[in-house]
């Protein structure tokens, strides 16, 4: 059985979905593996890495999809490439099926591919080794605060020199998942002094274990399913704005991190808070490409609003390209032991338990079906 990586084509896509480490372990399961030259290049993995742990090293991307029974992706394919890729093969990635920019499931249908996205992977205990939202939060949160850091004019801790005292740094993180506790604990090593809000009470403790002070507005109970944060009602969020338009303008760096599932990102911070913020102050909008916490912030761009400097890196896990892959592409290897069964099944053929919890969450469609039910009726209402 053959498993085929290729260079990722997106914009902004710096990652890559095999280690030479993974691709070891692929081979130690009986499977081939091939991988288009260059694909590790700026994760720093070189060709000659993933040859010396047995994977073959090839030029023509198209050619890997066509052979490959199994490709893995960080993001979605682009249309060619969909198209080179043979039918029944199994696709694994971060397909943002909900993007305009991506396939839909029924084109997977319609080009016979069984394609599985990673970010639908539930979080429960066993699916952690999987988890490809926290692996990539994870670093997200903490290169926010040092690209952050980096256009702050001041410093991050209290310092007394012989030239005189410099006052630390105010940090506030909205949004306490994972990538907002990874922000939190960032800053916190820099010498910040660091507060944090979200609309689940639970994170309370997290935070505050981190060494950030906790505010939020108490009642109407923030958490929906599966621990993920509901769409808050009309009132919380005045109450909310009322609590952090106070806050804010004594904070020096702002990190918005703050995601409702399936929806746009809530509107956090209004152009009034920023300009209650000291000139030089910086605001990172972690929720950029799902439309953005902050007014005014761009996808892909640094804006200047009312003298605060508002970074709207897209894909800020891929600025960490060596460390995002290596963990993506374990996380992936665990995955992987969905589709081969126990022992790999000696790497000859596909032996999926299609039933299995976590591998249901992920299928979008299968057998020239869009099976995922969240998209089923759509696929139904256009045929
Ligand atoms: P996320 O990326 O979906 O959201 C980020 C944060 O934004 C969340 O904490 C959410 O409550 C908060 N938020 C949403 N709307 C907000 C608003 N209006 N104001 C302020 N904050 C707002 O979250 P992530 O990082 O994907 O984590 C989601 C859940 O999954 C958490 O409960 C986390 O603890 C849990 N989790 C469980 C794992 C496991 O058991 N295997 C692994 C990783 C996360």
């Amino acid at each position: 059985m053959k498993l085929g990586i290729v260079a990722e084509r997106r914009r902004d896509e710096t990652r890559v979905a095999l280690s030479p480490e993974s691709a070891g372990k692929f081979r130690a399961l009986g499977l081939e593996v091939l991988v288009e030259a260059g694909a590790g290049k700026r994760a720093l993995f070189a060709d000659a890495d993933y040859e010396a742990a047995g994977a073959k090293v090839a030029p023509d991307a198209q050619h890997i999809l066509a052979e490959a029974d199994v490709v893995l992706k960080v993001r979605a394919p682009l249309e060619e490439e969909l198209r080179a890729m043979k039918q029944g093969a199994v696709l694994v990635g971060m397909l943002e099926p909900h993007s305009a920019e991506s396939p839909a499931p029924r084109d997977y249908a319609q080009t016979g591919v069984t394609a599985c996205a990673l970010e639908f992977v539930p979080r429960i205990t066993r699916a952690q080794s999987m988890d490809v939202l926290s692996s990539q939060a994870n670093l997200a949160g903490y290169k926010a605060v040092l690209e952050a850091g980096a256009c702050y004019p001041r410093m991050f801790p209290m310092m007394m020199t012989a030239a005189g005292a410099i006052a630390p740094a105010r940090v506030f993180v909205m949004g306490t998942g994972v990538a907002g506790l990874q922000a939190i604990a960032t800053a916190r090593r820099l010498g910040a002094i660091v507060s944090a809000t979200d609309v689940r009470a639970a994170t309370k403790e997290q935070v505050e274990s981190l060494g950030a002070s906790f505010l939020m507005v108490e009642a109407d109970g923030g958490e929906g399913e599966g621990g993920y944060a509901k769409e808050t009602s009309a009132a919380y969020k005045q109450a909310q704005a009322k609590l952090v338009g106070e806050h804010i303008a004594k904070q020096n760096i702002v990190i918005t991190a703050a995601l409702v599932p399936g929806r746009a990102a809530p509107k956090l911070v209004s152009r009034a808070m920023l300009e209650s913020m000291a000139a030089g102050s910086v605001v990172v909008d972690l929720a950029v490409e799902q439309g953005g916490n902050c007014e005014g912030s761009k996808a892909g761009e640094a804006v200047v609003e009312e003298g605060v400097t508002i970074l709207g890196w897209r894909n800020m896990a891929g600025r960490l390209p060596a460390d995002a892959s290596a963990l993506y592409a374990r996380n992936l290897f665990a995955f992987a032991g969905l589709l081969f069964g126990k022992e790999g099944n000696g790497g000859a053929s596909l032996a999926p338990d299609w039933e299995d919890e976590i591998l249901q969450a992920t299928l979008l469609a299968r057998d020239g079906a869009v099976v995922h039910p969240a998209f089923r009726g759509e696929a139904q209402g256009e045929a």
